[in-house]
């Protein structure tokens, strides 16, 4: 058997608090049951309805048209301006005067736009980019720190029908290059710099460099930040507060067909080219639009903070397009969580009287090295919510987020979703759902998962097997950019007519989605397959460890062996008697299958810059090979020879 085996125990069961189920939008489970039913029995009744509760310029004719699979159309007909859905809606309306982006510089500067003046900035922007030239059906990389005109820039592309491709900020030029030659950008939006870890980190000397020789990119924006010094092109650059200062704060919003391309977003997969995820408009603004308002419990009053990078698809649906799209006040933070200093994001939360907080497993434990007498400084009172994304969540940093920054007050949602499903596809929605430590919990609306055998069949409670969605839904990805092969192959290939997402899951006896990681990640020992997952979170469960990192080397006995990269609490010297010590705990934790042949302790471990370990790179390092492959997405070079060095 092929299966997954899962080994980790959880019964610690949190329901939704009282005082928190009594306000929420959705609050009992026949609510939930019913508006579920709904969306996969009636999808066409229900997706429709929501769909209508948005500013359509013509109506869609059709709800779904999946004729041609799996290449989907959602929305036939319609036309709207995803701008006009996230601005014009409120800008003329009751919320004109209600901040939409409130924001923290690093050096401690701060900023606030209402919906009115984001309206007119984006407006403005619009104008700019028309003036040089930019038109519906081309295409714009955006390159920015977190500062509020990447917000506006990618909402002044959307209004005049440019599709964007933000590229994270942290890319070399090299990588910035192959995005923009890959998705045949015209232009490119940048900054001078921004600030970083209290030095100025320039942004525009990599676009000089990316686009040497790149005729085909006519303009480069350049918002002013850092006033760090930059080299000019008089024929190609452009300072964005110019040629703002000078633009009409008036532009109508270019009417787009529902399947016209919204964005790009690259996403590197463990082989190959970097992959440019399609997105187009309107089935992607329903998505974003209604799991914002049902997975954060979303109130007019609600200040809502995502931590997330807007490179990240997770800045894209839940810092830009759904929370503006329902009329929310966001949070932006251009810095390092630790800069000046470790509690630097409590601080942040209480200044702005933060509701609503949303960040990755990987700032979790990084939150708990740093200390638990950094959120103590802060009183975290205005909190209701928390939530988690990127990568399973180990519950030792499940327990802990819920003790020291939700006060054992605030649900926490686990929400599990992907660059190519736009929008969150697995969570538990707060007033309803009975939380558990590392469960995602159950598909969201219009979500049809299930977890299957190698042959597509499903299977039994507890059984691990490979996830997959059943059926199209309104945010999923239409394509690859250039290469309709690789998005059949990709995703529609191994099962036909299911997508896979590559990660491993099993739903327990509850029904409650328990989601492995990355099916290549798994490991095998003596014929039993094991998460890499759940080992590492039996080491994190260990007092003394903050990460872990585990993977599979090849044994001779046993067909692969088990490694496991830790790092330890700041402070503490491991020896071998903690190692010892380790393999014993997670003996004991899951059984002695799953106890590391060997155990590595480094201070840091290779992550993306996203924050996922990169556990290919380890696999290479346990094995004592050379890595081969693309390395242009770790963040931290340096983490490579180090581990390295620590070979016996
Ligand atoms: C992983 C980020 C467990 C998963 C939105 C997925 C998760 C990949 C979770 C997508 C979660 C994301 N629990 N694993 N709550 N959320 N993942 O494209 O392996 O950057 O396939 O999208 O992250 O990463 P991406």
């Amino acid at each position: 058997m092929n299966q997954i085996e899962n080994v980790l125990h959880e019964n610690r069961h949190f329901p939704p608090p009282p005082e928190f189920q009594a306000k929420a939008r959705l609050s009992s489970e026949a609510a939930y049951q019913r508006m579920y039913r709904e969306s996969i029995d009636q999808p066409d009744a229900f997706w429709g309805r929501i769909a209508r509760e948005l500013p359509w310029i013509e109506p869609f004719q059709k709800v779904l048209d999946w004729s041609n699979a799996p290449f989907a159309k959602w929305f036939v007909g319609g036309k709207l301006n995803v701008s006009a859905v996230c601005l014009d809606q409120h800008a003329y309306g009751v919320r004109a005067q209600k901040p939409a982006i409130i924001w923290e510089g690093e050096p401690g500067d701060s900023r606030t736009l209402s919906y009115g003046e984001l309206h007119l900035e984006v407006c403005r922007f619009a104008n700019v980019l028309k003036r040089r030239g930019l038109k519906k059906g081309d295409r714009a990389a955006i390159y920015m720190p977190m500062i509020p005109e990447a917000a506006i820039a990618m909402l002044a592309c959307a209004r005049i029908g440019v599709a964007h491709s933000v590229v994270f900020g942290g890319f070399s030029a090299q990588a910035l290059r192959e995005r923009i030659e890959d998705g045949a950008c015209t232009a490119v939006i940048t900054a001078d710099g921004s600030f970083r870890r209290g030095s100025v980190l320039a942004l525009k000397p990599q676009v000089d460099e990316a686009v040497k020789g790149l005729d085909a990119v006519h303009t480069v924006f350049v918002v002013r930040r850092a006033k760090n010094p930059i080299e000019w092109s008089k024929t190609r650059d452009v300072w964005v507060h110019e040629a703002c200062a000078e633009a009409s704060p008036e532009c109508t919003p270019e009417p787009m067909d529902s399947e016209d391309l919204l964005f790009l977003l690259y996403t590197s997969g463990s082989t190959g080219r970097p992959k440019g995820i399609v997105h187009t408009t309107g089935g992607y603004i329903v998505g974003s639009y209604l799991s914002t308002q049902y997975v954060f419990d979303l109130r007019e009053d609600d200040v809502y903070w995502c931590t997330a990078d807007v490179g990240w698809v997770t800045g894209h649906s839940y810092i830009v397009y759904g929370p503006l799209a329902n009329g929310a006040t966001v949070v932006m933070y251009e810095g390092a969580p630790n800069t000046p200093h470790p509690g630097r994001m409590w601080e942040i939360v209480d200044k702005h009287k933060v509701t609503i907080f949303y960040t990755a497993p990987t700032a979790i434990r990084a939150f708990m090295k740093w200390g638990d007498e950094w959120p103590a400084k802060y009183s975290l009172a205005t909190l209701r919510l928390l939530g988690t994304v990127g990568e399973p969540i180990n519950p030792e940093a499940w327990i802990w987020y819920h003790k020291q920054i939700g006060h054992e007050r605030c649900p926490i949602v686990d929400t599990w979703w992907q660059t190519e499903t736009g929008s969150i596809m697995i969570t538990p929605l707060p007033g309803v759902t009975s939380t558990t430590p590392g469960s995602a919990t159950r598909p969201f609306f219009g979500v049809d998962a299930a977890v299957v055998d190698e042959a597509g069949k499903e299977l039994g409670p507890n059984e691990g097997g490979y996830l997959v969605l059943r059926r199209p839904w309104p945010s999923m990805l239409r394509g690859i950019w250039g290469d309709e092969q690789r998005y059949r192959d990709n995703y529609w290939s191994k099962f036909k007519t299911m997508y896979f997402a590559g990660d491993g899951a099993r739903r327990d006896e509850h029904g409650y989605l328990w989601i492995l990681g990355r099916v290549d990640d798994v490991i095998n020992v003596s014929g039993h397959r094991l998460s890499t997952m759940e080992v590492e979170s039996a080491l994190v469960s260990h007092a003394k460890v903050c990460e872990a990192a585990v993977v599979g080397r090849p044994d001779a006995l046993t067909g692969q062996a088990i490694c496991a990269f830790v790092t330890v609490d700041t402070g503490l010297e491991p020896d071998d008697r903690l190692k010892q010590e380790l393999m014993e705990h997670v003996a004991k934790e899951i059984g002695k299958l799953a106890r590391p042949a060997e155990i590595r302790f480094t201070d840091m471990l290779p992550k993306t810059r996203s924050g996922k370990i990169m556990r290919r790179l380890l696999r290479d390092i346990a094995a004592g090979i050379e890595t081969v492959g693309d390395t242009s997405t770790l963040e931290d070079f340096s983490v490579l020879a180090r581990l390295r060095d620590n070979e016996e």
